[in-house]
C-alpha cells in the first residue's frame, strides 16, 4: 500500500506530454506485454522484436524479467506479494517510457489474470497489447535453456512457475503466439502486423 502522501504533488501540466511526445518521434508509444513461462521464448521474441522494429525507424524500450531483477527489482523474490510488486514497479517504468513517446517491448512472466489486469490499468487499457506466448510446460521444459526446471524438480528452487507456482493462461490475449510450432520470425512478424496501426503515427 502507498505510504501518506498527502504532502506530495506531482506536476503534469507543465510537462511535454505523451502526444507532444509521439509527435516528435514520429511514432505511437504503447507497451507490448508478453506474459508465458520462463523459457517459452519471450525474452527471445523481444530482442528480434526490438531490432525489427528499430530497422523501421521506431524507438523501443526492451523491460526483461532477469534483467530488472538484478536491478530495481533485486529485493524481491518469487512469493505471490513480491511477483506483484515486480509487475507493479515495472508497469509504471513502462508508463514512464510510453509518457516519453518510447515503445515497451516487455517480457515478464506476469503469471496470474489479476497481476495482468493490475499492469493493464496502471499503463492504461488503450495503451496495453497483451501477447501469450504459448509453449507447452513440457516443451519449456524440455528446453530447460538456463537449467532452472531441473532445478525445480529436485526441490532446489521453491515458488517455480509452473511446478510449484501457478501460471494461469490469458483468455483475452491480443495475440497468441504458439511457440511450440511458429519460428522466432514468424513470431516477431505476427507482432509486427498485429501492432503496426498502433504505434505509427
Ligand atoms: S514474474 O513472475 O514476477 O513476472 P519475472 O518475469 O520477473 O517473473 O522473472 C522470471 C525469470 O526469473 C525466469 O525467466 C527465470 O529465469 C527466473 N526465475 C528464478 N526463479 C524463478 C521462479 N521461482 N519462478 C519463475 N521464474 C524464476
Amino acid at each position: 500500500m502507498p505510504i501518506n502522501n498527502k504532502n506530495i504533488h506531482p506536476i503534469h501540466d507543465s510537462l511535454l506530454n505523451k502526444e507532444e511526445k509521439e509527435a516528435q518521434l514520429n511514432q505511437k508509444a504503447i507497451t507490448i506485454w508478453m506474459t508465458g513461462l520462463s523459457g517459452s521464448g519471450k525474452s527471445t521474441i523481444a530482442k528480434h522484436l526490438e531490432r525489427s522494429l528499430s530497422n523501421n525507424g521506431f524507438i523501443t524500450k526492451v523491460l526483461d524479467g532477469d534483467n530488472v531483477r538484478i536491478g530495481i527489482c533485486n529485493n524481491l523474490d518469487f512469493s505471490t506479494q513480491d511477483r506483484i510488486e515486480n509487475i507493479r514497479r515495472i508497469s509504471e517504468i513502462s508508463k514512464l517510457f510510453i509518457d516519453g513517446g518510447i515503445i515497451t517491448i516487455n517480457s515478464f512472466i506476469s503469471p496470474t489474470i489479476e497481476i495482468r489486469k493490475m499492469a493493464k490499468d496502471i499503463i492504461g487499457p488503450e495503451s496495453f497489447f497483451e501477447i501469450f506466448v504459448d509453449a507447452d510446460l513440457e516443451t519449456c521444459e524440455k528446453r530447460d535453456v538456463k537449467g532452472l526446471y531441473a532445478k525445480a524438480r529436485k526441490g532446489e528452487i521453491k515458488d517455480f512457475t509452473g511446478i510449484s507456482a501457478p501460471f494461469e493462461k490469458p483468455i483475452n490475449a491480443d495475440l497468441v503466439l504458439d511457440t511450440n510450432n511458429l519460428t522466432v520470425s514468424q513470431s516477431v512478424e505476427k507482432i509486427i502486423t498485429a501492432i503496426k496501426n498502433k504505434i505509427t503515427y
